[in-house]
């Protein structure tokens, strides 16, 4: 989604200006732009497309400002234009939005934007147009801000600065993440801490209702009603590396290789060495009290609820529901005063989620959030929060995300299960041996997903692939569909295997792709005879299983990929590498921006 930064310096900010949009462009964009302030006017530069074109255009002239904001525009309001993109500029003001405006209509009609000339489709120009007109009123540089602000219904985070003002970038929140940064040379403010990772030292994830006036030496804070306020500012903790590709040609490719690090580093987190034990006490939650678990998420994120939901059945024997968060406060649904809800998000900022999240809390339900970015808004507004250690995913399709929400969801089940007693001890130390294996497993699973480098070569001409699974690969096929239409482009479903027959086997025509995720167990032979079924109309199968299956079965397979023997408990965790693998080679195949793909974004801050 958008991404804005702001950035009041001693030196020349357009490089870092570029430098923090680029560490920005994994949220997703389709324009650009930058305004500096120049000694007698502010410098302004707009391109449609990526980052690049904006690099050139400042080659052909280059501004030297010390104070400045930047834009990517992923569109919502407008198509990706060089006229929607941002900043939206008057004479007065410059301005870079991130979020929706609401009332945009209502706002036009107010008398006092009657002169005011729109160039753009874009629901952001209208902020401009607020706070032109109040400056032209002779409203003080802040109170042109409150009095906007005061006005707006919707989310925002803005990034300004006043024509007559040279050395100021105001900034305001609500609703969507804004994150002010300091460090020796000057002040910025930006979407996220990735993006300040070069400007700042300190970062302060500023509140809903804030707004914040950056200069030089000082970064004042001020609330709703205006007084000044005191924040904190925490390191950074980011060093450039967490995000940079290192060797490999993709992020996506260096998180999917991150799979065991993500993993091992979550599972940590609940292993009771000296006990052999998996808890996760150190978590101030009576879990007896619960009568039943919420899992809300989306895309991914929703995908490890669905698998968690078998986790916590399995092994907790308690109910589980699970709901798309865009779904969940719209069905207005009947919630136990005892129910624990959790919120699953990568980002800790998607919007859909946050407003479910809100939405649970208003009702007075317990929340607990498993977040991957620390101090994001999902981690900092619920009850509790659980970290998913995967480390900065940049990528816009989810990987090691995936296998660490596994990891904390997992954990949380066994803990539930030995205090439920559903589970004995024994068996929670069991699993807890199994577990420590997951990182050795996951780098051996690395290693032969190599060879899916060919399959991927014969599929790039499909019409679709279908994916088929039950019992927890039932999910995973649902996040293999995922990954590969999101990357490749080519269509993708999703289906339990059992329910082919169903109808989606009137799909199945000569040469259509169909993954199974086929692991050892009581389902084997019930998804064999399903992949029969595929076979017998012309599907081509590519089975997924593991070392110890049986070769029959295996007959008119078009290829068998196995991987090495796992435990139960953490089959998914390792049967995910394959899946994400797959997506991965074939959109390199098929030449397409597998880091960015097409009119998505990492981090989906608009409902
Ligand atoms: O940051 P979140 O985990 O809340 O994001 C949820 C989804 O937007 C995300 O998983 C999305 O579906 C990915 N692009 C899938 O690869």
């Amino acid at each position: 989604m958008c991404g804005i930064i702001g950035i009041t310096s001693n030196e020349n900010v357009s490089a870092d200006i570029i430098g923090a949009l680029r560490k920005l462009e994994y949220r997703g964009y389709d324009s650009a732009g930058i305004a500096i302030h120049e000694s007698n006017k502010i410098f302004q530069r707009k391109v449609k497309g990526k980052l690049d074109n904006l690099v050139k255009s400042l080659e052909l002239e280059k501004s030297e400002g010390k104070t400045g904001i930047g834009h990517t525009r992923w569109a919502t309001h407008g198509k990706p234009s060089e006229r929607n993109a941002h900043p939206h500029s008057s004479p007065y003001v410059s301005l870079v939005h991130n979020g929706i405006i609401e009332n945009v209509s209502d706002l036009k009609n107010l008398a006092e934007l009657e002169e005011y000339s729109f160039e753009s489709e874009t629901d952001s120009e209208v902020i401009t147009a607020l706070l032109s007109h109040y400056r032209k009123e002779g409203y003080a540089h802040i109170d042109c801000v409150k009095e906007t602000i005061s006005k707006l219904v919707g989310s925002y985070a803005l990034a300004i600065i006043f024509s007559d003002q040279k050395e100021s970038i105001f900034g305001a929140k609500n609703g969507s993440p804004l994150v002010a940064g300091i460090n020796n040379s000057g002040t910025s403010l930006g979407s996220d801490s990735i993006a300040l990772s070069s400007v700042a030292e300190k970062v302060c994830y500023l509140e809903d209702g804030d707004i914040v006036v950056c200069n030089k030496n000082i970064l004042e804070i001020f609330n709703i009603a205006g007084e000044k306020v005191e924040r904190e500012f925490v390191d950074i903790g980011f060093d450039e590396t967490d995000i940079s590709k290192g060797n490999f040609q993709h992020f996506m490719e260096k998180e999917i290789h991150e799979h065991p690090q993500a993993v091992g580093e979550t599972f940590k987190q609940f292993i009771d060495h000296d006990k052999g034990l998996i808890t996760v006490s150190d978590f101030e939650l009576d879990f007896t009290s619960f009568s039943r678990i919420h899992l809300i998420a989306c895309g991914t994120a929703y995908y490890s609820c669905l698998v968690a939901k078998y986790y916590f059945e399995e092994y907790a024997r308690i109910p589980v529901d699970c709901d798309m968060a865009s779904e969940y406060r719209y069905r207005n649904p009947v919630l136990d005063k005892n129910a624990l809800c959790i919120f699953v998000s990568q980002s800790g900022e998607t919007a859909d989620t946050k407003a479910a999240l809100d939405y649970s809390k208003s009702l007075g339900i317990k929340t607990l959030s498993i977040v991957n970015v620390k101090n994001s808004s999902i981690a900092r507004e619920s009850d509790l929060c659980m970290y998913t250690k995967a480390g900065a995913e940049i990528g816009v399709a989810s990987t090691k995300a995936f296998t660490a929400q596994l990891s904390v969801l997992l954990s949380m089940a066994i803990h539930l299960g030995t205090i439920n007693k559903t589970l004995s001890e024994n068996q929670n130390k069991e699993i807890c041996h199994e577990i420590m294996k997951a990182p050795t497993l996951l780098e051996e699973a690395i290693k032969r997903s190599y060879s899916l480098k060919e399959t991927a070569q014969s599929i790039i001409n499909a019409k679709g692939v279908m994916y088929l699974g039950r019992g927890t690969s039932f999910p995973l096929a649902l996040e293999g569909a995922l990954k590969f239409k999101e990357i490749s482009y080519i269509h993708a479903e999703g289906y339990p295997a059992g329910e082919m027959k169903h109808g989606p086997l009137a799909l199945i025509e000569k040469d259509l792709p169909v993954v199974c995720i086929v692991p050892p167990g009581e389902l084997f032979h019930k998804t064999v005879s399903n992949i029969q079924e595929v076979i017998a109309r012309g599907g081509k199968i590519l089975m997924i299983t593991d070392d110890d299956t049986l070769q029959s079965g295996s007959e008119n397979i078009w290829q068998v990929f196995r991987l090495p023997k796992s435990p139960k408990s953490i089959e998914t965790i390792i049967y995910s590498v394959p899946i994400h693998m797959l997506a991965y080679y074939t959109a390199v195949e098929l030449g397409n921006d597998v880091d960015q793909p097409r009119n998505l974004a990492k981090s989906v801050t608009v409902e």
